[in-house]
């Protein structure tokens, strides 16, 4: 019998935008204030794209460092998955732009679209394919330009929201080493009307009167999106741990998704987890959807916060709703 393949982490890269804005610059945009942002999300900051950069420029910023991390190279890559929800274009899949501008000739592409799950439902895809013998070098990427679909009119959603991406390399490794021990995804579509871009796709085709209904930005249920969110992020973290064989007082970090600082801590607090195994980088990055996870633990990673053979739990939660969490000894 063939030994078991273990799937996980080659390499890790992120990017950010140049550009910040701060609370203070949203205070010119809508009537906000620092204070209120502050203690309603934690987030005092957000980076933004330039006008022209697309989701897949910032995707390739961040897929450079992940292929330099783990001494690959493009053409070393089979597939190329990018979770976004925020495309260059509805068709072709950013992916496809993604290869192309990095020169991976002989990777297959596909887009993922699990919202701010999206990093994290694709750990299950890439490790169900790695695990499977069918690829071995696959470019995990979250990248959003959610900066291009915000209202910036609605004060109860622009100010959450931020630009970048971060990449990961999963493949082949030997047991233990940054190894992927347990996945896991879900979806409530009956929560579907929470969180929603409602026009743009066939339901409501781009018109003159969608964009003035302003169909084609953001829509937020923000209260129930965070009741949501808190409980179903703990129930995730769980989850993934027990299918790891892992209790809770083994994880190093959690890595959760990072849209509110008082969701992060109220997961901690269910959880009993203290507020220093809870990482957060959401006051300077805000929400970046499908990329937060992964430029968090990028971070995490060059910050020196995670120690070879620590344990880690990623979760996220988003539109669809969809939920997902892993598992990962780094
Ligand atoms: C969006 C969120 C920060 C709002 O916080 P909240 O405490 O629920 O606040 P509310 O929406 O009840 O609004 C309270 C008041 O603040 C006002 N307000 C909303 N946004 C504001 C802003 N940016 N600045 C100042 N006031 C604001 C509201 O108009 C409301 O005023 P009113 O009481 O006069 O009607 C919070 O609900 C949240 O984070 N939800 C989850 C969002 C999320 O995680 N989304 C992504 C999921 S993946």
């Amino acid at each position: 019998m063939n030994p078991k393949i273990r799937a996980g982490f080659l390499g890790t890269g992120s990017y950010l935008p140049n550009k910040i804005l701060t609370n203070q610059d949203m205070e010119k945009i809508v009537e906000t204030s620092d204070e209120w942002i502050v203690t309603r999300t934690g987030i005092k900051e957000r980076h933004i794209a330039a006008e022209g950069q697309t989701t897949s420029d910032m995707a390739v910023e961040a897929s450079k460092q992940a292929l330099h991390s783990a001494g690959l190279k493009a053409s070393d890559l089979d597939l190329i998955i990018v979770a976004t929800i925020t495309p260059d274009t509805p068709t072709p899949a950013t992916a496809c732009w993604v290869q192309c501008k990095l020169g991976a000739s002989q990777a297959a592409a596909f887009d993922l679209s699990a919202a701010c799950s999206g990093f994290v439902y694709g750990l299950t895809v890439a490790k169900a394919f790695v695990e499977s013998g069918m690829y071995r070098r696959i470019l995990l990427i979250g990248a959003e330009k959610l900066t291009a679909f915000v209202d910036w009119k609605d004060r109860g959603t622009c100010v959450l929201f931020g630009d970048g991406a971060g990449a990961a390399l999963i493949g082949p490794v030997a047991e233990g080493h940054h190894e992927i021990l347990s996945s896991f995804m879900a979806a409530n579509g009956k929560e579907a009307e929470l969180l929603k871009i409602p026009g743009g796709g066939c339901r409501f085709p781009p018109t003159a009167q969608t964009v003035d209904q302003r169909l084609h930005t953001l829509k937020m249920e923000g209260k129930e999106i965070f009741k949501t969110a808190v409980k179903v992020m703990s129930e995730a973290t769980l989850e993934a741990a027990r299918r790891a064989g892992l209790e809770l007082k083994d994880i190093a970090l959690i890595i959760p998704h990072q849209a509110n600082l008082r969701i992060i801590q109220a997961i901690g607090e269910r959880l009993e987890v203290p507020p220093e195994k809870m990482f957060v980088n959401l006051d300077r990055v805000g929400n970046t959807s499908a990329a937060s996870v992964i430029i968090a633990l990028d971070e995490a990673v060059k910050g020196g916060k995670i120690k070879k053979g620590d344990h880690l739990a990623l979760v996220a939660f988003g539109a669809g709703t969809t939920l997902a969490s892993g598992a990962v000894r780094w």
